[in-house]
């Protein structure tokens, strides 16, 4: 898909993987609409990015529906993408990137804190897909990006954060043929895609080789000491042994 005057909403885009995808997407030519709960965050990812920031909270009831309705009115001030022969502009990228971690035993997660990881990492991606892939749909192009984690298979200590990633993944696979919609003769572009997880391969094939060569330094007598605490979202500076 042609980046170049792309409109892409972000959500959690004030922090972490979301800021940097911003990033990203701006560096390639895309127009950035970044969501998250902390304004000034996003006003900093905004302002580097040239992006529209938009608060909101995906754990709030009607959250996703507000954020919707705000991305859409954002893009409708901006400019049709030059070449696609528009007269108005519509999100062309959606990243459902917002996420809310949580570690520890079963028995000790509150009640509240169950329902806010489905509502933020499941509830609210079927909720913005549902609003927006029906625009990508009718303009004959745009995308779905699901951010989930090499969790969703299972991590002990993480139940709940895993469930919730699973399901993502559950949700895109069926969304994806769904989505696929044969050529658009506008602008020759292929049907759409849903990816779930974005991690690139590379860091991906980091993470999983990291046990194996710490255990190779550890046999040599060669222990780092742990820079970078391991963390998951929602957990900024707390550690996971
Ligand atoms: N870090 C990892 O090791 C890792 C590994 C695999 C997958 N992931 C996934 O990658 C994604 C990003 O992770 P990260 O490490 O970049 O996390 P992060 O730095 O903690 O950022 C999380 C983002 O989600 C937003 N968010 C959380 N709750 C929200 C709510 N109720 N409403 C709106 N926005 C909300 C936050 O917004 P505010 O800060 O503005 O509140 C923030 O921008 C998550 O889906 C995570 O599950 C992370």
């Amino acid at each position: 898909m042609r980046l170049t005057g792309a409109i892409a909403l972000v959500t959690g885009g004030s922090s972490g993987i979301g800021a940097a995808t911003a990033r990203a997407l701006a560096g390639a030519g895309a127009r950035l609409l970044i969501a998250g709960r902390d304004p000034a965050r996003l006003r900093a990812v905004a302002s580097q990015t040239g992006g529209i920031a938009l608060t909101c909270d995906l754990a709030a009831s009607g959250g996703p529906a507000d954020l919707a309705a705000a991305a859409q009115r954002a893009a409708a001030t901006l400019p049709p993408a030059p070449g696609v022969g528009e007269t108005t502009a519509g999100i062309d990228i959606l990243v459902n990137n917002a996420g809310v971690g949580w570690a520890g035993p079963i028995g000790e997660i509150a009640a509240e804190k169950i329902a806010e990881l489905v509502t933020v990492n499941l509830t609210a991606p079927m909720q913005l897909t549902r609003l927006l892939a029906p625009g990508m749909i009718a303009r004959g192009r745009g995308r779905v990006v699901f951010v989930s984690s090499i969790a969703a298979t299972g991590v002990r200590g993480e139940a709940v954060y895993s469930a919730t990633k699973a399901g993502l993944g559950s949700f895109g696979a069926p969304v994806r043929p769904e989505k696929a919609a044969p050529p658009a003769p506008r602008t020759g572009c292929p049907g759409d895609r849903v990816l779930p997880g974005t991690r690139p391969r590379r860091v991906l094939r980091a993470a999983l080789d990291a046990p194996a060569r710490l255990a190779a330094r550890r046999r040599a007598g060669n222990v780092p000491r742990a820079r970078h605490p391991v963390r998951r979202p929602g957990l900024r500076g707390g550690s996971l042994a």
